[in-house]
């Protein structure tokens, strides 16, 4: 089908083509707008542009539809591991028995940093913020690895390296932050079980044996924030990328734009807002009011792209029940926010504007659970996005028309005018 619209514009017609998704989503193509017409779009918050074409991702917004690579993540969730996922995303298909062996492998041989990575922890302060530490020393692989300054390179060592060492990085960040000396890799764990025991084990305790229900709960986690198409993060990474900067340069960046709390910091306020509201007494109603008012925000609800419900939220729900019973805990705070769905859910403000939970809203009740601190959750989200944002990146590397991306601006300021020293610069008035 060789649609195409037509633009009017003063007394010209000019003829763009339509771009059709597999699912039948459009497109007006523009890419020669400006040679045909001099004019540019402008669409800040990028609501209406499509960056890309892409086969890693569909999201249904409308219909709460996430499928990686045509899989619903709901089948993923139940029935896949993180590592097989993470496989599936990078490299478009599931794995053979053979390929998945090679690929955990892969990143067993490649979870340990380099002694001298180690020195580096020392250099900040005891209470930096992990997501500073994290995005640093992703960055800081590149020193390491020199071979993956060269551009173009495609070398597969240095995707699992990234995907394999950032647990070891978060680990030692929670260790060294809580004064006791790293747990290095063990390698007849499999990638979750051994990011639990770089977690937790602690020298003076016997051997740490990860319980089988937090690794099936971790492998869920990670799988639901595996990817999202071109969200904040990913769309940093291949912006960074398409500049021929090298892989870790891309994801360090990734996790800079993630650690906002509009985006994947949103984790970490939401049990900051669920504390308050338990400080407060609990009333769901006042502080739902409060978000009315305008006066607070209702953190872990809203998203972009989901109007009806985000699949995710729903698994991590169940699973958060799942995990709370096995570990026979009580959480208030999950007491709280199941009230403050009920409460949102049902008032004209939130269906007015299609405000659902997302994916932060019960993510960080499993993580506390598992014993993860406040402050490591939205590491916990970045460890989970790396293998998309290693697909994203490898597909725009991929492709033939891979150009710089640069978006154009219409600028508004002063118009040329001459300079005055500073001797004769009068104050301005008020
Ligand atoms: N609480 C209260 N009101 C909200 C919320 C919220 N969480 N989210 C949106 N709204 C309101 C806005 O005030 C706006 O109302 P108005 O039209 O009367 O002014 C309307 O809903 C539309 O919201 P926008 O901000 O235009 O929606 P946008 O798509 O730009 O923002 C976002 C999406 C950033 C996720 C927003 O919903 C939000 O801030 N949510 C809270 C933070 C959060 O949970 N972020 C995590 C997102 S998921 C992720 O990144 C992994």
């Amino acid at each position: 089908m060789n649609q195409k619209a037509t633009l009017k514009y003063g007394e010209k017609s000019y003829s763009m083509p339509i771009v059709e998704g597999t699912y039948g989503e459009q497109a007006f193509d523009v890419r020669s707008l400006r040679k045909d017409t001099g004019l540019i779009t402008l669409d800040s918050g990028y609501m209406n542009t499509g960056s890309t074409k892409s086969q890693i991702t569909y999201i249904n917004g409308e219909e709460g539809v996430l499928l990686y690579r045509g899989y619903p993540i709901e089948q993923l969730a139940e029935a896949s591991t993180f590592v097989e996922t993470s496989y599936l995303l990078i490299y478009g298909e599931l794995p053979t028995p053979t390929q998945l062996q090679a690929f955990s492998e892969l990143l067993t041989y490649h979870s340990m940093l380099h002694e001298d990575m180690r020195h580096l922890y020392d250099g900040f302060p005891s209470n930096a913020h992990p997501m500073a530490i994290l995005s640093s020393m992703v960055s800081a692989l590149s020193a390491y690895y020199p071979d993956s300054l060269e551009p173009d390179t495609h070398d597969e060592h240095h995707i699992g390296r990234v995907l394999s060492k950032v647990r070891t990085i978060a680990a030692f960040t929670y260790q060294k932050q809580h004064g006791r000396p790293v747990a290095y890799p063990r390698n007849e764990l499999n990638y979750c079980a051994n990011f639990l025991h770089m977690m937790f084990s602690h020298p003076a305790e016997q051997t740490y044996e990860p319980d089988p229900e937090l690794v099936k709960a971790l492998n869920v986690l990670l799988i639901l924030h595996a990817d999202h198409e071109q969200n904040c993060s990913t769309s940093t990474v291949r912006l960074v990328g398409s500049s021929r900067a090298n892989l870790y340069a891309a994801i360090s960046a990734g996790i800079s734009a993630l650690w906002g709390p509009l985006h994947g910091g949103a984790n970490q306020a939401v049990i900051g807002m669920l504390e308050e509201i338990r400080a407060e007494g609990g009333d769901c109603s006042a502080f739902i009011r409060q978000v009315k008012n305008r006066e607070r925000r209702l953190m872990g609800f809203g998203h972009r792209v989901y109007k009806n419900f985000d699949p995710r939220a729903s698994i991590l729900k169940t699973y958060a029940d799942r995990l709370l019973s096995h570990l026979e805990l009580k959480d208030e705070l999950f007491d709280i926010a199941r009230q403050l769905e009920e409460v949102a859910l049902s008032d004209e403000f939130f269906i007015d504007r299609q405000l659902y939970p997302n994916v932060d809203f019960y993510s960080g009740i499993l993580y506390r659970a598992m014993g993860i601190p406040t402050e490591m959750f939205t590491v916990m989200f970045a460890i989970g996005r790396i293998p998309g944002w290693i697909a994203h990146w490898k597909e725009m590397m991929e492709d033939p028309d891979l150009r710089i991306g640069r978006p154009r601006q219409i600028y508004m300021g002063a118009k040329r005018r001459d300079y005055v020293s500073t001797e004769e610069r009068h104050p301005r008035s008020p």
